[in-house]
């Protein structure tokens, strides 16, 4: 059977993760994919030394991954906005797929880069952007697929419940575990993605998109993070029987689909107020099912890369069937106002 041929942009934590499990397990996965799926090349400005790149194409100039023509599938793990929109639709006009952990690329860019794979009738597929390893995206669009999706809340960013965690159960102050999260390799480049909610938002922002069939819009999501609370914000707020977690939510309003990101007072025998370090939970309320919880690793190198991968076998199956199952992605792809609600 024919390989399916990756070229893996970006090599920090989450290229890395994924250089080394799709190395790792590559029969595994290949006997679920039904076919090798092979790292073709690799580009990244510098080399990582968690991964053994012996016999791997290197190049300096991830542009060239874009275009090189023996490459099926262009993993982006670059991260940020504007030189990884321009690498994705580079590859898109190259014919290729492209799989991404960005959820500040689709977030801001999504509407754009959707549109654009259809018309090259080609895959764009994110797991990995919102909630690490847990497969929630993949829940919402498939498992969830019967239900009228009511609301969804939940802990989307691990640096944050890490932080909020380690201050409640140590009393340690906010900047200190934000630097162990920072050495743990949880966080954002910029950091205050994290603690200010802009992440938490990015990522409501795609969960919302699929749950609700609406356009991405993240401008619209209220935004407030957790740089503010103190140590004796915690302290009281267990006095009296809550525990502070910063959540997302989304739900749908006779106006159209809320968006608010921002912490809150969770009662302490609920479920999300047990969901501890960088651990992240995400409650699903739908007609039919009633509330379902998704719960796993929020951030960290292996956890993002077994959604990355996850994707990869999607994106092989897709190529092995000519196949695109995936079209429910684009329900709002084609949707040129951004006040279409449900
Ligand atoms: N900085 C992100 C987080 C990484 O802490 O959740 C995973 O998206």
């Amino acid at each position: 059977m024919e390989p399916v041929r990756v070229g893996i942009c970006g090599l920090g934590t989450v290229g890395s993760g994924t250089f080394n499990v799709l190395t790792r397990n590559a029969d595994e996965i290949a006997r679920r994919a039904g076919r090798p799926i092979v790292i073709e090349q690799v580009g990244a400005r510098r080399d990582n030394a968690e991964c053994d790149l012996t016999d791997i194409h290197v190049t300096r100039d991830i542009f060239e991954v874009a275009r090189n023509p023996d490459i099926d599938v262009l993993v982006e793990l670059i991260g940020g906005y504007d030189v990884a929109r321009e690498l994705v639709l580079e590859a898109i006009r190259h014919g290729k797929h492209v799989v991404t952990a960005n959820k500040a690329l689709i977030a801001v860019h999504g509407n754009e880069l959707f549109r654009a794979a259809a018309e090259q009738g080609v895959i764009v597929a994110f797991e990995a952007a919102v909630a690490g390893g847990i497969p929630v995206i993949k829940s919402l669009r498939e498992g969830l697929g019967a239900n009228r999706i009511q609301w969804l809340a939940g802990i989307i960013n691990g640096t944050g419940n890490y932080i909020l965690t380690h201050m409640r159960d140590e009393g340690r102050a906010f900047d200190d575990v934000l630097a162990e999260a920072q050495s743990l390799g949880y966080a954002e480049s910029d950091p205050t993605f994290d603690v200010e909610g802009i992440d938490a938002a990015h990522k409501l922002t795609i969960l919302a998109s699929i749950a609700f069939g609406v356009p991405l819009q993240f401008e619209r999501a209220y935004t407030e993070g957790i740089s503010r609370i103190t140590a004796e914000d915690v302290e009281q707020a267990d006095q009296l029987g809550y525990i502070i977690k910063h959540l997302g939510i989304s739900r749908r309003t006779d106006e159209g689909v809320e968006l608010r990101v921002h912490p809150t007072l969770i009662p302490k025998e609920r479920l999300l107020a047990n969901v501890h370090g960088v651990k992240n939970a995400i409650e699903v309320m739908g007609d039919a099912v009633g509330p379902t919880l998704y719960y796993g690793a929020g951030a960290g190198a292996e956890p993002t890369a077994s959604a990355v991968v996850a994707d990869l076998l999607d994106v092989a199956r897709d190529i092995a069937t000519h196949h695109d199952y995936r079209t429910p992605y684009l329900a709002f792809s084609g949707i040129d106002h951004d006040d279409q609600h449900p």
